[in-house]
């Protein structure tokens, strides 16, 4: 059964949310504080210490949490651009001093002309395509997301917040771990694209080495004619007219209308109580704020601080159970709710306690299928290519950024964004310095073909002209009882993002960790296909980034070969990772904020 196109995005209101039918879950009502300070600090965290020190002098500036995001999230653009950056998109929550909640759709879009014989070659689906070159990039959403949240919240003018992130494109900046390893890595795809290969490798061809200092004029002149004339300039203006005669030279279709088309929506967060909590999160696109909801929901019965105290083994377990019947859901059901219906059901008490009635304590359960959520009509994607699917371990890769702001007045601001994999499409477009994203492989290219993160999906998530593909980011905020800001958390690295998020948000919650250990806190992953469970161990010691002083050795549920055993033993297959995504967050203590980055990677916080 194909997908059919209920409409383009464009013809949403502004504001509108899930057009097709009704909302998925409710939003959560605006209930008004008193804008006076909430806390006598503020605080950040990013992935590079570039980033968190640029929201922190934006902050002491007289910026709020709304405009430090934005300047973080140019830095990195900038500094991490294997991870993310202006040709790419953004999830972003923000949580208002008067206590209005916002989720800001910065997803790119595929464009008019998509249709999955693109990405086929041979008669069978090709990720190849969907994953380097001219095909693979939907039409990027950052700056139209950064736009809408700093016009409707902002406090410093648009040029201020672009300072840093010029300055240092122009000047340069010392190439980080991860961008010379990711350079090194790709480079053979980057090689093959005359403006990629300028910037990022040297004239003989070796790529940039860590530490060697990284110019990007091209990228600071870009910035500065966004910073001038606004995301008109990106997306109806010169910008779009070379991005699209570029990529029509080298075989690809967006066109200057996909980019004037390009809205940032707003949807309409989703809110899950949880405990004496409520866990706001971001809706579809996302899968992550759906999925962490069910967790949640699942979890609730369980007393998880006395599980996890008396054995992790059993701890490990049961949210290894609620991840693989959370990614069955997600597989089958999961699309861009703008195109197909994602069941409201999906949230219902009933259907998720229902579906952890075959929990055993006892050991894994096997051939868990998706759900048939109240209301949805359990026929209406075909399930035989999923059973057929072939699974596809990934690679332990983070691909993505989070970032995190709080100021003293209350706004907190959860981001996530991204290019998809390292250096996106590796189609650096000549003249601009911007990487294009290759998120066209986050769609289900044919359904059970798996892409670059081992997801598989129905055609839910199937290609279609102006949809948006699902996606795993999660910016989380947590409200206390009187609905003041708590913890707030998000993370990088595909699918491991909504199990790191939610395994965060459940140390932070039930095991009452502070948001550092609970960041630095082992993990576990499950995505359901494959039948894998991912473990890091404690103590790693080939990562070269986190060490074993920070991570590990003082966490009262580390991994160790026994807990990997004892899962084993109980039927999980069990494999070793070394590190399962990068999160940040921050969490408020009193009137403190606390801002923690995570050791995994080379970042930075300050509060
Ligand atoms: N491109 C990664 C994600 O959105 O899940």
């Amino acid at each position: 059964m194909m997908v059919s196109r209920r409409h383009f995005v464009t013809q949403l209101a502004a504001g509108a949310s899930l057009a097709c039918g009704s909302p998925l879950v409710w939003s959560s009502s605006p209930r008004p504080h008193s804008t006076s300070a909430l806390t006598s600090n503020h605080a950040v965290a990013t992935v590079h210490p570039l980033a968190t020190d640029a929201a922190m002098e934006i902050l002491h500036s007289g910026g709020n949490a709304i405009d430090a995001a934005i300047a973080a999230a140019l830095v990195l653009g900038v500094v991490d651009g294997h991870n993310s950056g202006i040709g790419g998109g953004c999830l972003v929550l923000i949580r208002l001093a008067d206590g209005r909640i916002r989720a800001i759709d910065g997803r790119e879009t595929a464009g008019a002309a998509a249709h999955p014989s693109q990405f086929t070659s041979k008669g069978k689906a090709d990720p190849q395509l969907s994953q380097t070159g001219p095909l693979a990039s939907g039409v990027p959403g950052q700056i139209a997301a950064m736009d809408r949240m700093h016009r409707a919240h902002g406090n410093l003018p648009w040029e201020r917040l672009f300072d840093h992130a010029i300055r240092i494109a122009h000047e340069g900046h010392p190439a980080s771990r991860s961008t010379a390893r990711t350079v090194a890595r790709e480079a053979e795809d980057l090689i093959r694209y005359p403006a990629s290969r300028g910037i990022l490798l040297h004239s003989n061809g070796e790529p940039f080495r860590e530490g060697e200092l990284l110019v990007q004029r091209d990228l600071a002149q870009t910035l500065r004619n966004i910073a001038a004339h606004g995301g008109d300039w990106f997306y109806a203006g010169e910008f779009a007219k070379t991005t699209c005669r570029y990529l029509a030279s080298i075989g690809g279709f967006l066109t200057e209308s996909d980019f004037v088309r390009y809205q940032a929506l707003d949807r309409n967060p989703l809110s899950q109580p949880y405990r004496h909590h409520t866990v706001i999160g971001f809706p579809t696109p996302s899968s992550g704020g759906i999925h962490i909801a069910q967790m949640l929901a699942m979890l609730e019965p369980y007393e998880l601080h006395g599980i996890f105290e008396s054995s992790s083994i059993q701890g490990y377990h049961l949210l290894a159970e609620c991840m693989k019947r959370a990614f069955a859901d997600r597989a089958y059901w999961l699309g861009d709710s703008d195109f197909v219906d994602v069941p409201r059901g999906l949230l219902n008490g009933d259907y998720l306690r229902d579906r952890m009635k075959d929990f055993s304590p006892k050991g894994a359960s096997i051939g868990i299928e998706r759900g048939v959520p109240p209301g949805s009509d359990p026929s209406v994607y075909a399930t035989r290519e999923l059973e057929q699917a072939v699974p596809k371990e990934s690679e332990d890769r983070k691909h993505t950024t989070h970032l995190t702001v709080a100021d003293a007045h209350g706004n907190w601001v959860a981001m996530t964004c991204t290019v998809n994999t390292s250096w996106g499409s590796k189609v650096m477009v000549p003249g601009t310095g911007v990487m294009l994203n290759n998120q066209m492989d986050d769609f289900s290219l044919a359904p059970g073909t798996p892409n670059a993160f081992g997801l598989v999906g129905s055609y839910a998530n199937a290609i279609a002209p102006g949809k948006r593909p699902l996606s795993s980011m999660s910016p989380s905020i947590v409200l206390d009882a009187d609905r003041l800001p708590a913890v707030t958390c998000g993370a990088a690295g595909g699918p491991r993002i909504i199990t790191a998020t939610l395994q965060v948000l459940l140390r932070v919650l039930d095991l009452k960790q502070a948001i550092k250990d609970a960041i630095s806190g082992c993990r576990v992953h499950h995505q359901w296909s494959p039948d894998t469970l991912l473990a890091e161990k404690a103590n790693p010691t080939t990562n070269g980034v986190s060490t074993e002083r920070e991570r590990g050795n003082n966490d009262p549920y580390a991994i160790t070969q026994e807990t990997m055993d004892g899962l084993q033993s109980l039927g999980h297959t069990v494999r070793p990772a070394e590190a399962l995504a990068i999160a940040q967050g921050i969490q408020r203590d009193g009137d403190r904020l606390r801002a923690a980055h995570d050791p995994r990677a080379q970042g930075s916080s300050g509060d």
